[in-house]
């Protein structure tokens, strides 16, 4: 490997958004594999990660925090929650990266089309940055994370679940499916030059009606999906918690949702992991408690 001074030590992995949700998912993942884990976070007392993993505090207010983590390292993970920060962090990131002499990043970036709507803009414009650099990389873009119906659990259980999504077909990936890819393409020697992108989803396209009776037939009630006008459901989203920003997003993926724009299915992830990508159904019917009051 590029970065190495013995040539018998174990790749060392920099895992940025390591306490995410498919950054988590992923430290669980390599830490049976023979390789070291450094966990980048903001704030190291908070983290619970496996023991083996190193946990290194990075301040991205404070660049030479980020080029210090990176020391010695051979690969970097890159995710990084939805944030106005996001395009300033990670493209800080990538350049501590290269800085350091890391030769393999792993990029965790978002399906959709060149639209002016977070955080599809701030995906293209990091994109767009590690495309200048002269290093190999692996650009995820999955579709909708299944954990986003999770978000409007209480709502369901409330019987108050709703949106603008009309009949568009949307497919879910379960970010497990995503972790799987995420870890081949970190473990992949043969290709640590290569610069490709990955588009990742899950088995089939559905409607919120689809949504909706899956869920009924898994809670044993009918629930029903309310179809809403978007300022009523920008009023729904406040009262429920999400923060204005928050909301404005929302209701940019639910305009990609009606119009089905997000319905495209791939077969990526059972090409590279040899396994179908999890299921929605499954998916609800692990997550159920979410859902109910
Ligand atoms: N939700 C979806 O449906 C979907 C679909 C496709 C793509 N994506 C993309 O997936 C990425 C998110 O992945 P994820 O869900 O695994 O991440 P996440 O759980 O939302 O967050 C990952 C980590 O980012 C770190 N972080 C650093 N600076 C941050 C900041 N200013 N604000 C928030 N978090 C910050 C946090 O770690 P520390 O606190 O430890 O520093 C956090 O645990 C986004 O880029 C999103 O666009 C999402």
């Amino acid at each position: 490997m590029p970065n190495h001074s013995e040539a018998s030590r174990r790749p060392r992995i920099a895992i940025a958004g390591a306490t995410g949700r498919v950054g988590s998912s992923l430290v669980h993942r390599l830490v049976g594999d023979p390789v070291d884990i450094v966990a980048l976070t903001r704030d190291p007392k908070a983290v619970r990660l496996p023991s083996n993993a190193e946990i290194i505090g990075i301040n991205f207010d404070a660049p030479p925090t980020l080029a210090e983590a990176l020391q010695g390292a051979d690969r970097l993970f890159l995710a990084h929650g939805s944030s106005d920060r996001q395009v300033a962090n990670e493209t800080a990131l990538i350049d501590a990266a290269m800085d350091a002499g890391i030769g393999h990043i792993v990029k965790l970036s978002a399906m959709g089309p060149p639209t002016k709507a977070h955080p599809f803009d701030w995906h293209m414009a990091i994109e767009a940055h590690l495309a200048t650099k002269d290093l190999g990389y692996t650009v995820l873009r999955p579709g909708p994370y299944a954990d986003i119906l999770g978000k409007v659990g209480s709502a369901v259980a409330a019987g108050d679940w709703g949106g603008t999504a009309g009949d568009g077909l949307v497919n879910f990936i379960d970010t497990s499916d995503i972790a799987d890819v995420a870890r081949l393409a970190l473990l992949d020697e043969a290709s640590v030059d290569v610069q490709r992108a990955y588009h990742l989803t899950g088995p089939a396209p559905v409607t919120m009606s689809d949504v909706a009776e899956l869920l009924s037939q898994l809670l044993e009630r009918e629930i029903i999906y309310k179809h809403r006008t978007p300022t009523e459901q920008r009023v729904a989203l406040i009262a429920s918690g999400f923060s204005e920003t928050a909301a404005d997003m929302r209701l940019g993926l639910e305009k990609l949702f009606n119009e089905s724009v997000l319905a495209e299915t791939t077969d990526t992830v059972e090409l590279l992991t040899k396994q179908k990508p999890r299921s929605l159904s499954d998916w609800l019917a692990s997550n159920l408690s979410l859902f109910r009051d």
